[in-house]
Order: C-alpha cells, then structure tokens, then sequence
C-alpha cells in the first residue's frame, strides 16, 4: 500500500491494523556516466514498492533530496544541507506522529545520508527525552537501514560482481535502477575501467579526485537482469526486517 495513492480512510483502516510505515530516503545526485541522477532514491523505492504489493505494509513518499553537497560539481545533483535536512526528517516524522504512527522505517540508499538521519533520530528523541514532545507524546521508535545492508544483499552483490562493484556509482544500485526503468539505460564505455577510490572534502576536491563521478566502480556491468536478481532477493529480506521491527521491543 502507497501513501501517495490512498484515500485518508484507507489511512486510517491501516493505521487500525498497525502503527508501521516505511519511508524510503535517498538523494539527487550524479551517478557517474552511466547511472541515473536519482538512483539513491530510486533503489530504496522500486524495493520499498515492490514490497508493498506483496505484504500489508504502508509505504510513504520518497524523501528524495538528501544530502550531497559533495557532488554539487556535477550538472543535476541537488543537496540539502545537513541542518535543512535533519528539520525535514524531524517534520516529516512529527506528520507521522500526530496521525499515530509509532514505528517509522527509514530505508536509505545513500550512505552521506547517514550521519545526518542518526542526528535527526538524536534531536527527535531529545524532544522526548527533554519533555518537550508534542503533548508529552512518547517518542516514535526509528529505525535507519541501508537496502545494501539487508541480510544476504552485500554478498549478492559482491557475488555478482566481484570485481568493480565500487563504492560510488556501484554496479548494483546502477543495475537495479536500469531492472526499474530498463528505458533509462546508457551505454557508456568507463576509462579507466575501474574508478579510483580515496576520501573527499567539498564538491571541488570531489571533482578533482574522481573526475567522471564514479568511485571505485564499473557500472558498465550493470544490466536489469542483474538488477532484478537483486531486487527479487532484497523484497523478502526489507519483509522480515521491517516486521521484527513492528514487533521489536
Ligand atoms: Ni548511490
């Protein structure tokens, strides 16, 4: 069931049956020559939808923007600071909150995310914690999971591509946006064949480090077919995880 095409009754019969919501959260942002600007928010939703459609599990909007100043030297990429950001996660969960939402399931496919999500979770609990919640509201449980991070895909993954996965503009997450939109697919000859890797400051020095976008990688191996591989075995896995989550103590 998706948020963004129910009818408030629907909302409410759900919210009867159980106080669980998966929010998906990514990025906008270059995916190097190959890969699609928004393949950090696509990856999380086509999983995250497909999921929806196979168990009773409500799934909100993509909070689509994230945190990328790192690739602002890039035509397309789009940023939140971290301050913007960790308001908007706050918000965003308090909509939740008023309704009755009591677990709320980030489910990332952007590791700059990461930071500033944990801080949103500190500030959200500081809330409570402080006595200032909402009417004294108890605070949600949060949970934050990296779909590459969902048991058994990190070896999937590095099965299928053993060589020049990456750690930017991976060949899974290209592989899985090119299984979802298989009409968006590039094809693109990598030099080098494989990116170089190293740390980064700002979007200048991240240019400078890695000039084509990509980081470690070769996604001139992606393929829908390998993306769907993917996508079938992370479905049950997002399952059995958001439900011990709904039951967790
Ligand atoms: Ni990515």
């Amino acid at each position: 069931m998706l948020l963004q095409l129910s009818s408030w009754p629907e909302v409410e019969a759900y919210l009867s049956r159980s106080k669980g919501i998966i929010v998906p959260i990514g990025s906008t942002e270059q995916h190097g020559p190959n890969g699609l600007i928004g393949t950090d928010a696509l990856c999380p939703e086509i999983i995250a939808h497909q999921a929806a459609a196979q168990a009773d599990i409500l799934v909100g909007p993509t909070f689509n923007v994230g945190m990328a100043q790192h690739h602002m030297a890039f035509p397309g990429s789009m940023t939140l600071r971290p301050s913007t950001m960790i308001a908007a996660i706050a918000d965003w969960t308090a909509s939740l909150v008023r309704h009755g939402f009591e677990r709320i399931y980030w489910f990332n496919g952007h590791g700059g995310n990461i930071q500033p999500i944990g801080t949103a979770f500190s500030e959200i609990y500081a809330m409570s914690s402080l006595r200032q919640a909402q009417g004294n509201q108890a605070a949600p449980r949060l949970s934050l999971r990296n779909w590459w991070e969902l048991p058994g895909i990190g070896e999937l993954c590095r099965e299928i591509f053993p060589v020049g996965e990456g750690s930017h503009a991976t060949a899974s997450e290209v592989s899985v946006t090119y299984y979802g939109y298989p009409q968006a697919q590039k094809l693109v000859e990598m030099s080098p064949k494989i990116a170089p890797t190293g740390f980064f400051r700002d979007a200048d020095d991240y240019r400078r480090k890695f000039p084509d976008g990509r980081i470690g990688s070769d996604p001139s191996q992606a393929s829908p077919e390998k993306g769907e591989r993917i996508v079938k075995a992370a479905v049950p896995a997002l399952i059995a995880d958001f439900t011990a989550f709904l039951s967790a103590a």
